[in-house]
């Protein structure tokens, strides 16, 4: 977790040697992901310390959370899956309001976490005397290259971070690995371009599973999981994207989510790769927590991104599980606006919908919503958008984010004069918006 440009996705494609972060929109992360690191590739990264890892799980499932301030939802969610955090910090502007919105987050489930002080390097590569790179390498050692001045300058921003932590109520110190920290939260600087860091970094994630999760982390057998997606994969139809965190699933299983479908076959991407990104997948018969699936399954369009998924036991009653799933959408229709005069708003799952959502009631944006969809824009939802031509005419628009448009409801928009506006950054939507509502004026 973050604020927005830490450097989380990029820490991650250092640890799996993959490239997520250059391929999404803005260079911005819009969705929760998951990749699982084997225990041996953990031990792997971290021979050089010579440390004993011992960890009494498989592996660990890694979530990686968005930054940017629209995305509040995502982070909660994202909080709300996890046992362990890794809290990303800019080594050059500290603690942002998402650091702190995070580590609220992170209090109030009571989730222990370091801090990761990322781009050391960065301090210096514009200055007379720059960071020595040292792929890789311990931050120990990679700290020893360094001159004095880079020392000194570490030093400085390292400080500084440390007192505004303190003025947030937690004390946090520079790792070491030697030392019992209680009471304390453990600061390893990384740098996610050249790696300095990244084994204290698994290191430390490492020791601290091993030592809490013996206690906090008992495996049961209760399903627990969430859609993190929606979407259709060539070959394989609709599919879903969902982290189990705990329980079991296997082919054949009854699901609502809060659609009602059978698990036709169980998919994980190969193990240190992103769920997100698209690739090869290992099937399953039975899969147990924690891990990131995709599920195919008959009717999965209908299935929504950010709601609990739910296994129908043998002696559960459908129609309950049913009613429960639904509870989760609730939420978010009651959001809307209650006037009935708004745009129509479409995303790609219910998180980046909430997200919408919520970015458009901001004081600055203001724009009222009266019709929400996930999906794809069909004609149908240009016949709903065309409904606020009597109304207010510039309300008779609807502001796609993510999601594609059929050339049939691009041809019906024009017929009946309304506005598509398509971007996969959340707030380039409200600047096509506002430019439309400018031209009107004028
Ligand atoms: P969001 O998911 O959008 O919140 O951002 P993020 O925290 O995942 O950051 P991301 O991985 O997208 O990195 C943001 C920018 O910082 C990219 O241009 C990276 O190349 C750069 N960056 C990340 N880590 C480092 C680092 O350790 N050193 C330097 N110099 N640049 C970094
Ligand atoms: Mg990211
Ligand atoms: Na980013």
């Amino acid at each position: 977790m973050g604020h927005v440009d830490t450097g989380k996705t990029k820490l991650l494609d250092c640890i799996r040697g993959t490239n997520v972060q250059e391929g999404e929109a803005g260079g911005i992360t819009q969705q929760i992901g998951a990749t699982y690191f084997p225990a041996e590739n953990i031990r792997e990264r971290t021979k050089e310390l010579r440390a004993d890892v011992k960890l009494k799980v498989p592996g660990l499932l890694v979530i990686d959370t968005p930054g940017h301030e629209s995305f509040t939802n995502l982070r909660s969610r994202g909080s709300g899956l996890c046992d362990i955090a890794v809290l990303v910090v800019d080594i050059m502007h500290g603690l942002e309001p998402q650091t702190i919105e995070s580590l609220n987050l992170l209090k109030m489930r009571n989730t222990k976490f370091i801090v990761a002080l990322n781009k050391v390097r960065f301090i210096m590569v514009d200055r007379l005397y720059g960071w020595k790179t040292c792929r890789n390498a311990p931050i120990e050692k990679a700290m020893k290259q360094q001159s004095k001045y880079v020392k000194i300058q570490f030093e400085t921003q390292l400080v500084q971070i440390i007192t505004q932590f303190k003025e947030q109520g937690l004390n946090t110190e520079l790792n070491n690995m030697d030392k019992e920290m209680r009471e304390t939260y453990r600061i390893v600087p990384t740098s996610a371009i050249s790696g300095e860091g990244i084994p204290d970094l698994l290191l430390v994630l490492a020791k601290l599973t091993e030592k809490t999760m013996v206690e906090n982390l008992t495996y049961r057998n209760e399903v627990q999981c969430t859609v993190l997606e929606v979407k259709v994969i060539e070959g394989l139809g609709t599919t879903i994207d969902v982290v189990l965190v705990n329980g079991m699933l296997h082919e054949g299983d009854q699901i609502v989510g809060p659609i009602v479908t059978s698990i036709r076959a169980l998919l994980t991407p190969h193990p240190m790769n992103e769920l997100r990104v698209k690739g090869t997948y290992q099937n399953h018969r039975a899969i147990k927590g924690a891990q990131g699936i995709k599920i195919t399954a008959p009717g999965l369009e209908h299935a929504i991104a950010g709601a609990a998924l739910y296994v129908v036991g043998p002696h559960d009653d459908l129609e309950e599980v049913k009613e429960t799933a639904m509870g989760d959408m609730k939420s978010v229709l009651s959001r809307i606006d209650k006037s009935g005069e708004g745009v129509c708003i479409q995303a790609s799952t219910l998180g980046s919908l909430e997200a919408l959502l919520e970015f458009l009631k901001t004081p600055e944006v203001n724009i009222p919503v009266s019709g929400i969809s996930i999906g794809t824009v069909h004609k149908k939802d240009v016949m709903k958008a065309s409904v606020m031509l009597e109304k207010k005419k510039e309300f008779a628009t609807i502001l796609a984010f993510d999601v594609k448009v059929t050339p049939e409801a691009w041809k019906l928009a024009d017929d009946l004069g309304v506005k598509i506006f398509m971007a996969d950054i959340i707030y380039h939507l409200f600047d096509q918006f506002k430019g439309y509502i400018n031209n009107l004026k004028e």
